[in-house]
Formats: structure tokens, sequence, C-alpha cells
């Protein structure tokens, strides 16, 4: 490669790798047929969208001459009638990763800490090296040697000083699957200095049965530093429509709406969004399913001897207690797709989305021949 664009970059984006996507997805399909791939490695939906988005959607091309309102008022209304705050509380973004991205775009930067923890969300590393800020990642919980067991908030907070602008916690986290409780993170809010703003990524939390653990909307009246972000891409089956959004106080937004992009949320994503957000009885059906499912999974796998980590999301973190990339390699082989950790520090482990019964029986077959061919290598 010729380095003399990279020495023209700055020097946030010159420390950087580009996003790895784990593999030519366009490319497996293709191979496998779009009936044979199972895909298992991105956190997707298996239930897909409520029937109201599908709807919604095929009404959206009547309009697609126009551009979108980069106000997103519709679905802004929609939001905040469902989860219960004023409407100017809410930002719109290409995903949640966008506004994970222009969160530190617009906060952090030379001479500042971004502060996360261990086995935190990629995007948080990626988020403070881009805006050319120290990114410090505090040890995680430990389980056993090689599965972590989540965030400690005690220690997160003792990282916090003065050149912190930015504190980034997934609740629950991916790839770890792990949560705590909204009155331990309230305690971890009380307190905070001014200059510091916390973002509680959200990703997941439609999937959360834990009843200790609730939105952290509930809070922002208490935290003006509290950002939280939530996507559409998880339990509301919506990923490739890209569209995310972030609650906090409205002047705190104002701030983020500087740099936003005008028209960063397309018109088929603007309309079923709305639409899917008023579909309740969707999200409890795919967030009882998904429980039920993840429960029979994980007793799949500890009847394989393997163990997996608590999880509040549709993922579970498996351990295969030695390095799984000649298991997941051969899953690959046979068009299965499941997420590596190695990106993490995680060797040991792989992540495994929770599919749909016909998915997840195929995936453990798949997994039975991974470990035996790996075991009779091994003996040989
Ligand atoms: C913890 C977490 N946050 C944010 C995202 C980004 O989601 P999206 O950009 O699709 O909203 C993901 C995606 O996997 C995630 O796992």
């Amino acid at each position: 490669m010729d380095n003399r664009y990279l020495a023209l970059a700055q020097p946030g984006i010159q420390g950087l790798a580009a996003y790895d996507p784990g593999h030519d997805i366009a490319e497996l399909r293709r191979r496998f047929g779009e009936d044979r791939i199972v895909e298992l490695g991105s956190n997707e939906n298996a239930h897909g969208p409520s029937p109201l988005a599908r709807q919604a959607l095929e009404r959206a091309f009547a309009g697609i001459h126009r551009y979108p309102d980069p106000l997103g008022g519709d679905l802004k209304r929609a939001i905040a009638a469902s989860i219960g705050i004023p409407r100017e509380r809410l930002l719109l973004g290409n995903g949640s990763h966008e506004l994970l991205m222009l969160i530190g775009q617009t906060f952090a930067g030379p001479g500042l800490d971004v502060v996360a923890s261990q086995y935190g969300f990629l995007v948080y590393a990626l988020a403070a090296q881009c805006a050319g800020a120290r990114y410090v990642a505090v040890p995680a919980l430990p389980m056993s040697s090689s599965m972590p067991r989540g965030h400690d908030l005690d220690a997160l907070r003792a990282a916090v000083g003065p050149q912190t602008r930015l504190v980034y916690l997934a609740n629950p986290n991916n790839p770890t699957g792990t949560w705590f409780s909204t009155g331990a993170l309230d305690r971890f809010l009380f307190g905070l200095p001014d200059h510091v703003l916390v973002v509680v990524d959200e990703a997941y939390i439609e999937y959360s049965t834990d009843p200790s653990l609730v939105s952290a909307v509930s809070l922002l009246e208490r935290h003006a530093n509290l950002i939280v972000t939530r996507t559409f891409s998880k339990a509301h089956g919506l990923a490739g429509l890209r569209v995310g959004y972030a609650c906090a106080h409205p002047d705190l937004l104002q701030v983020l709406e500087r740099p936003r992009e005008s028209f960063n949320v397309n018109i088929p994503g603007l309309l079923a969004c709305a639409a899917a957000i008023g579909d309740d009885a969707h999200i409890a059906r795919v967030r009882e399913d998904n429980r039920a499912e993840r429960e029979w999974l994980a007793d799949q796998l500890r009847a394989r001897d393997l163990r997996s980590g608590p999880s509040q999301t549709n993922f579970l973190l498996v351990d295969f207690e030695t390095p799984a990339t000649p298991i997941e390699s051969r899953m690959l082989a046979e068009g299965v797709v499941v997420r590596p950790m190695r990106g993490y520090g995680l060797p040991h482990c792989v992540r495994i989305t929770v599919g749909d019964r016909g998915e997840n029986l195929r995936m453990l077959d798949a997994l039975d021949r991974a470990m035996e061919a790996v075991s009779l290598a091994s003996t040989a």
C-alpha cells in the first residue's frame, strides 16, 4: 500500500484499523445458497420485523424521489409516545453506530479521555480514536480465566479523572451479554463531575427480562449528563434500515445536531420504524421467544460441556477453553457463521446469535462435527 495518503490523514485515523466485518457475507450467501447458510454472527433478529413495519415499507417507495424529513418528526413522535419522553429529548441516527461516533466526534478530542470497560463494544474505542482522544479500557470483572463477567462500575468510576469527557457503557453488553441493574447505574451517575458525559448503549435492552434492568431512559430527568442510545436493528428486526436514536437533555442534543448529516435517516427507515415501535405485542413475543430459545440453546451447549456466560441479549458468548479458531472455521466451511472473538482478546470464545429452532439445530450439528474433527486432529 502507498502510505502517501495515510500520512495526510489526521493522527487518530492513522492509528486505526478499518472495521473488520468478519466474513464476506454476500459471497458466503452465493456459495451456500440463501436456504443453506446459517447466519448467527451478527446478532440479528430471527423473527424479523413487525408486520406493520413491512406494510409501511411498501408505502415508503411511493415517495422515494423526495428527500426524507430532516427533522424525522413523525418517527420522533412515535418513539416519544412509546417510551414516554418529550420528543425534544430525541435525536435520530443512521443506526446507533452513527450516534456513538457522532458523540465521540462532538465531545471527545486530543487531550481528553474516553473511558469504557474491557470487552465493551468495539465502536467505543473507534469513536475515541477517530476523535484523537485517549481510550481508557477498565478491566472487566472476571468470571474465569477466559470468560469475562461484565462491567466493573466501581473501577470505571475510579478511572474517571479531570481529562475524562465521555464514558461509554453498554447495558446489556456486546459481546459478553452481561448487564448491570438500573439502580447500580443510578448510583454510578450520582456525583460524577459535570464535565463527564455518560453514554448508556441499550442496543439489546428490549430483550431484557431481568426486572432489575429497565431502560436508563427512566433516569434522564435525574441526570443531565446522561445519553441513552437505542436501535431498531435488534429486537425490532430492522437492521437493514439503519435506524437508531439517542435520548438526552434537549440542549445536549442541540449540540449533536450541528455535525449531524441532515438526511441521515432515509424514508423507508422513518416510516417502518414509526410503525414498528407501536407494535408492543410483536416486541413482547420476540422477547419471550428469544428468552426461551436462549435458555434451550444454553442447555444444549451445557450438554456438550460448553459453558456460555449469562445473557440478557439475543446471543451467547461461548467458552471453548481452547483456541476457538479451528472450530469456528470448520463451521464456516459448512456455511454456519458465528463470530470469532479474537478481536476482543477472547480467543477461546465465539459469540453465537440465538436463531430460530431450525437455525440453532443446524448450528449445533455443525458444531458437533467441528468439535469431533478438532478432537480427532489433536489426538492424531
Ligand atoms: C452494543 C451495540 N451497540 C450498538 C450497535 C450498533 O447497532 P446499530 O448501528 O445497528 O444500531 C451494536 C450492533 O451490533 C451493538 O452490539
